[in-house]
């Protein structure tokens, strides 16, 4: 669908060619507090374009919340109680449970996997390289997401495409390339209790039960079993809703970051003579994950009324934080639309940064991102794209889905 600079924001398909960019880049300029109105069965939302509004709406969860949901579907009291994780809470429930998770993330814990994800990038980027012309999404941008997240559950690798292609199914419930149950294109009522309202929560509910039962063994390492032992985990539901969250924030959105990465190296080869110096190691990751932001927003709810450049915010209306709006924000980002290593601090907002809830596996994610990077750098000479990427159809998740590369293997 062209984006004119007026791309409507609700509609899945305004999405399917790519971010539609223009219609951000206005926003941010002539109208920060757009309105974007609701389609009968699905409330309007306002939507926050700016650097600095996110940031300071990201901040204030006592008036932007996260405990009514955090997309834009509309949701009864039953159905957020079914599906709620403790990132659809605000402090202090919230920080009960993220006390219990962060140590599990920590920059220095992840930082012990560099060499595992070393290892696991040489042999993926090894494989892949054996030919010269690939789909290089399938075959190195999903791989390493999948190994690593099975390292971190503690799940068996025999189950790993299973749980990714639910995981898919889950966070790409608007594509019909991920699920038959495409949310806006056919009645998902019979899932309304289920995660994104999609029949994969079902299968991945049942998966977790029988983590939880015994039946499937998982490593004693790995979070699930040690978040088993939490407080935080009792209720059965509450696991199975972690599990979700896991799988479906853990695969797909460094899988679209390391896509990103190849699409700009083809975008611009000056960028691979950049890499190949090896001065901007430390740099590229978040620079590739500000253009990247797959979860381009998510959203709040208003707790009182309030005014915003002029506009009045109404309690219970839905506030949309578009990070990947803030991340290319002119007045931050010189060049916003280019991939710059030479930025310095890299102030993006891709990970909800400034907000209670900022990625818990943010530093997991760079560290992979600039891993798969320099394992496939230092093997080649060259690298093209073969044909045009596949994005996502989604205003949720965004990423390139397929893309076709030529390379030249030193
Ligand atoms: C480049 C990759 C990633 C991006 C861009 C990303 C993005 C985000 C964003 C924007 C949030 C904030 C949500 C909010 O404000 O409501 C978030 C939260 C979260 N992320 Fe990530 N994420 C990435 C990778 C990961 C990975 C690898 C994991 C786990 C293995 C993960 C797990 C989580 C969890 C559990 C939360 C919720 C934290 C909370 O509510 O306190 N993410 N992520």
């Amino acid at each position: 669908m062209l984006d004119d600079g007026y791309s409507d924001l609700s509609n899945h398909d305004s999405f399917a060619d790519g971010v539609p960019h223009k219609t951000f880049d206005r926003l941010r300029r002539e109208d920060p507090v757009s309105w974007t109105e609701g389609n009968g069965t699905a409330k309007g939302f306002w939507n926050l374009t700016r650097h600095a509004d996110i940031l300071q709406a990201n901040k204030d969860y006592k008036s932007f919340s996260s405990g009514q949901g955090i997309r834009i579907e509309d949701q009864s009291h039953e159905e957020y109680m079914a599906r709620r994780t403790f990132q659809e809470t605000d402090p202090p429930e919230h920080s009960a449970t993220r006390r219990a998770v962060n140590p599990l993330f920590a920059k220095q814990v992840v930082a012990n996997f560099e060499e595992l994800i070393t290892q696991l990038a040489a042999d993926i980027v090894d494989a892949a390289l054996k030919k010269n012309e690939f789909d290089v999404v399938e075959e190195i941008a999903k791989q390493l997401p999948m190994l690593m997240l099975g390292r971190i559950l503690g799940v068996p690798d025999e189950d790993l495409p299973w749980l990714v292609d639910k995981g898919d199914a889950l966070i790409g419930n608007s594509d019909p390339d991920f699920t038959t149950h495409v949310v806006d294109q056919m009645d998902t009522e019979a899932y309304r209790l289920m995660p994104f309202r999609n029949p994969a929560g079902a299968d991945l509910y049942a998966y977790a039960a029988e983590i939880l039962s015994g039946h499937k063994q998982v490593g004693q390492d790995g979070i699930l079993a040690r978040m088993m032992q939490t407080q935080d985990m009792l209720d059965p539901l509450a696991f199975k809703n972690f599990f979700c969250l896991l799988v479906a924030a853990g695969n797909d959105t460094t899988r679209y970051s390391i896509a990103m990465a190849f699409h700009l190296l083809t975008q611009n080869p000056a960028l691979v003579t950049q890499l190949k110096t090896g001065r901007y190691w430390d740099a590229v990751a978040d620079e590739v994950i500000r253009l990247a932001s797959p979860t381009m927003h998510f959203r709040r709810t208003a707790i009182q009324d309030c005014e915003l450049h002029g506009k009045k915010i109404l309690k219970g209306d839905k506030v949309l934080l578009w990070f990947i709006s803030g991340s290319r924000d002119e007045t931050v980002f010189k060049d916003p639309h280019t991939a710059r290593l030479d930025r310095g601090a890299n102030r993006h907002l891709a990970f909800g940064q400034g907000g209670v809830h900022v990625c818990l596996g943010m530093h997991l994610a760079r560290l992979e991102v600039r891993i798969a990077l320099e394992q496939f750098i230092k093997r080649i000479d060259t690298v093209e794209a073969i044909e045009a990427p596949n994005w996502t159809r989604s205003n949720f998740i965004c990423g390139v889905k397929k893309l076709n590369l030529r390379v030249k293997v030193l």
